[in-house]
């Protein structure tokens, strides 16, 4: 994502479409935390799902998160289950079964 006045990237956010349900994700460099670019962004990607005739929206983020779960809650989302997520090794060296614990949040729309 660019903003205007930045000469980079800003962040990244992500639509999956599986059928009548998507995925979001979204994540912004540090510096530009706290200046509502994740709220607009959000709602931005409620508004692009309206018109892509999905029904449900999903995100999933670590329960530590305080800042996504707060964003998420703030823009209608609700808390769907907790679970843990194994992360998968990328080579051999990588301890087996770390992983974290998330929070599913699931918005109709
Ligand atoms: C989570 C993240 C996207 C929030 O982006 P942001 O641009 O700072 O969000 P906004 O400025 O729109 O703030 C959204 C709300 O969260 C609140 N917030 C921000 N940081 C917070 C924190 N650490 N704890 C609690 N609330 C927090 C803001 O005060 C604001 O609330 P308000 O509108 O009621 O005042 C950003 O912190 C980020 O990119 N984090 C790293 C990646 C990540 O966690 N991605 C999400 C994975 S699901």
């Amino acid at each position: 994502m660019q903003i205007d006045g930045a000469d980079e990237s800003v962040g990244e956010c992500s639509l999956t479409k599986q059928g009548e349900s998507a995925e979001i994700g979204f994540m912004f460099l540090p510096k530009y935390w706290h200046q509502g670019y994740g709220t607009e962004v959000v709602n931005s990607l409620i508004d692009k799902a309206q018109t892509m005739k999905i029904k449900e929206l999903t995100a999933t983020t670590d329960e530590r998160n305080r800042a996504a779960i707060h964003l998420l809650e703030k823009c209608g989302f609700q808390k769907q289950r907790s679970g843990w997520m194994v992360m998968l090794p990328e080579d051999e060296d990588d301890k087996m079964g770390e992983g974290q614990n998330i929070i599913l949040f699931r918005k109709e729309i």
